[in-house]
């Protein structure tokens, strides 16, 4: 096949993979099978492999997403991400309506829309294309998760039809459905995870992760709600999001528009009712006032917009009563009440533990054993004690005291100044904090450790064959087999797995360690500092703080963890085992910080990398980005088609542009030099 071949195959292959994921994850119209789907990815996958010199960010195969990590970088919002004010009453919305009408006096419509409940996102669209996804951040500034985002689906990377502006923003809500969610909680929960408190948590934690292909296994979601720009379509709002639905997104049906408030409401009546059908979670009804002119003209307050609000849904609401408290332990031998309930209907699902969140609230509750209580469920998967009806205290119930031994072990427990939480200090001897640290240790983010769950660790400790993650490592097949459940086939894989986890890179053998507040964030900061268990170890208080995102409390956690020396133990058999305690050498290489104390600012489409790209590889090198062209700038990074106000800007402040040529010479370290191979071909900064 010639290049000339390739690249048209290649371009209509991305064109009809983009069209089936229009089909199938916008309108849920399949037209083809998912085997012949899989099939024209293939073959997608097999040519851009072979001709990567037509690599584009913005092809469907890019939304399995890189096996990369990195960390976000931020960007401004060119329109911050207000939020908006809440009514939970008609009154309220009444008054909305008089104070709109003092402002304006011309007939005007409302759009009345669901309030999705996910996770805000604002995306850039340039020439047709998405260039950059932010998250709402401060509403100032967010995380630019635009590798994330190009996994979801339903969100168009290559706009279809016509009329699009050359350049607008559309924002929406990035969201979880049910049934996606509850398969992803119970896949946590198999391997020893934590579950997600609620839809909404696990879209926000989804979209934050640092590796793209993870989220692409994610089930996410996206309905678009509101278009920003210098050239939309019309001056209506509604009309402009059905045009935007021509263009691909992902626009929800659910929206209507209405002269007056009459038809809001009983747009409200219908969908407090038949929200609960839906499969994904609504908290309210937002409206908006149609006309972008009239939005204009009414403004906004520091935090919302005057133009619009949001009427929330009462949250689904039980009363019960309290027979018992429980007081469970964690990994780390926090405390946690759960409260046990007289079960009853709430939300379709029948209730009969709720979550109480720390001593402090029960104590304001004045929470009493035998109390009528209000149990709600505010999207969240275990339901929370919001209130007591004193009127129907009995008599003589006893108020909840929390408990002040471990429930497990019978250690005092200790809370430090200024805490919400009671922690057993036993570390060594206290079975769930023993048991707990080795799930986490083997948990799929960690060790990554298989075919071990809750239950088999719990056998295994119960038999007295682990104590501990180095025990582990000294579990045969012929211990396992016999046990309960396991079997021969069972426990080789389990050993195998085992045997596999010896090579988990030492930043997951640091989180899997389980020191307090060392997630997986800090430890892959601290990995990269450090270089190994070693200096980590030997690290003083300050030298902790010098890393990345590590402040007092998490130093201080860190010297705690070093000083017993049962983690030290720990630690140096683990190392006999195997265990990575280093980094490995491709992991130290060092980037010379060429362009240290330079602050770029990028705009246009370049040849060899994506936006995203050449931005990690300035901040690789040393340097730092900036989103809009200032005094602090050092050089505008231009591609094609750059924009022009940041090319004017640059020229009033005096600013050199630089190309894309000129940036690969500068990472180069070589100064001008000829960088153009004998074929003619560009060099590839980094084959
Ligand atoms: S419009 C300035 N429309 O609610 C108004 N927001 O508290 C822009 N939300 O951050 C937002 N559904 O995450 C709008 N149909 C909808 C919405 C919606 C959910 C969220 C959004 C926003 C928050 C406001």
């Amino acid at each position: 096949m010639t290049r000339e071949e390739a690249k048209k195959r290649i371009e209509q292959l991305r064109e009809e993979l983009e069209r089936h994921n229009y089909q199938y994850y916008v309108l849920n119209k399949p037209l083809i099978s998912d085997q012949e789907y899989d099939e024209m990815m293939r073959e997608l996958i097999e040519l851009e492999e072979r001709f990567p010199e037509f690599f584009d960010p913005n092809s469907p195969s890019q939304r399995v997403g890189a096996d990369i990590n990195k960390e976000f970088e931020q960007a401004e919002h060119e329109y911050p991400m207000l939020s908006l004010s809440n009514t939970y009453t008609r009154e309220e919305l009444i008054e909305f309506d008089a104070r709109i009408r003092k402002e304006v006096d011309e007939p005007f419509k409302y759009v009345a829309e669901l309030k999705y409940d996910g996770t805000a996102i604002s995306l850039i669209y340039e020439e047709g294309r998405l260039v950059q996804a932010i998250t709402r951040g401060d509403g100032m500034r967010g995380d630019v998760v635009t590798d994330n985002i190009r996994t979801i689906r339903s969100i168009p990377l290559v706009l279809r039809g016509t009329g699009w502006p050359r350049r607008f923003i559309i924002r929406g809500e990035v969201f979880m459905p049910y049934e996606g969610f509850r398969r992803l909680n119970e896949e946590r929960i198999r391997n020893g995870e934590e579950p997600f408190a609620n839809p909404r948590n696990a879209a926000a934690g989804t979209l934050k992760l640092q590796n793209p292909s993870l989220v692409a296994k994610r089930p996410l979601d996206c309905f678009l709600y509101y278009l920003l720009g210098e050239d939309l379509p019309t001056d209506s709002h509604y009309e402009n999001l059905q045009i935007a639905r021509s263009w691909g997104f992902k626009v929800p049906e659910e929206m209507e528009r209405y002269d007056n408030l009459e038809g809001v409401f009983r747009f409200i009546d219908k969908w407090d009712v038949q929200r609960k059908d839906l499969p994904y979670a609504t908290d309210g009804v937002v409206i908006k006032v149609d006309s972008l002119r009239l939005q204009q003209r009414l403004g906004n307050t520091a935090k919302s917009p005057r133009w619009a609000i949001a009427y929330k849904f009462k949250a689904e609401q039980a009363k019960t009563r309290l027979l018992s408290v429980d007081f469970q332990v964690g990994r780390t031998g926090a405390i946690t009440p759960v409260a046990n309930l007289e079960p009853v209907l709430l939300a379709g699902t029948v209730v009969k533990r709720a979550s109480l969140y720390n001593d402090d609230q029960i104590r304001q509750l004045d929470l009493h054993i035998g109390d009528t209580v209000y149990v709600e469920k505010g999207g969240e998967i275990i339901p929370k004690i919001t209130g007591v009806d004193l009127t129907l205290r009995p008599p003589d119930a006893r108020p909840v005291v929390f408990v002040t031994h471990c429930p497990a072990c019978g250690t005092p427990l200790v809370r430090e100044e200024g805490e919400a939480i009671w922690y057993c200090p036993n570390e060594e001897g206290c079975p769930p904090q023993i048991k707990g640290r080795i799930e986490h240790f083997i948990s799929r983010k960690a060790m990554n450790i298989e075919g071990l769950g809750e239950e088999t660790i719990d056998l295994l400790y119960r038999k007295g064959l682990v104590r501990d993650a180095a025990d582990l490592y000294e579990l045969t097949v012929e211990q396992l087999a016999p046990l309960e459940r396991l079997g021969e086939k069972s426990a080789r894989n389990i050993i195998e797995s085992i045997e596999r986890s010896k090579e988990v890179p030492f930043e997951r053998v640091l989180f899997a360690l389980g020191i307090r507040y060392v997630g997986e964030t800090v430890a892959r900061k601290l990995a990269r500092h450090f270089g190994s268990i070693d200096a980590l170890a030997e690290a003083s208080l300050e030298e902790l703080m010098a890393a990345e995102e590590v402040g007092e409390k998490i130093a201080r956690s860190i010297r705690t963890f070093f000083s017993k020396p049962a983690n030290r133990r720990l630690i140096e058999r683990l190392r006999a085992h195997g265990v990575k305690m280093a980094l490995d050498e491709d992991q130290r290489e060092e980037t010379p910080p060429l362009l240290e104390g330079k602050t770029f600012v990028v705009s246009g489409v370049f040849r060899h990398f994506s936006r995203e790209e050449i931005k990690q590889t300035i901040e690789k090198y040393g340097g730092k980005v900036s989103s809009s062209v200032s005094s602090r700038t050092t050089y505008l990074l231009a591609g094609e088609k750059p924009g022009p106000n940041k090319l004017e800007k640059a020229a009033a402040l005096n600013i050199p542009v630089i190309s894309e040529e000129d940036f690969l010479k500068m990472i180069r370290g070589t100064g001008p030099q000829d960088n153009t191979e004998e074929d003619g071909q560009k060099k590839l900064p980094f084959a």
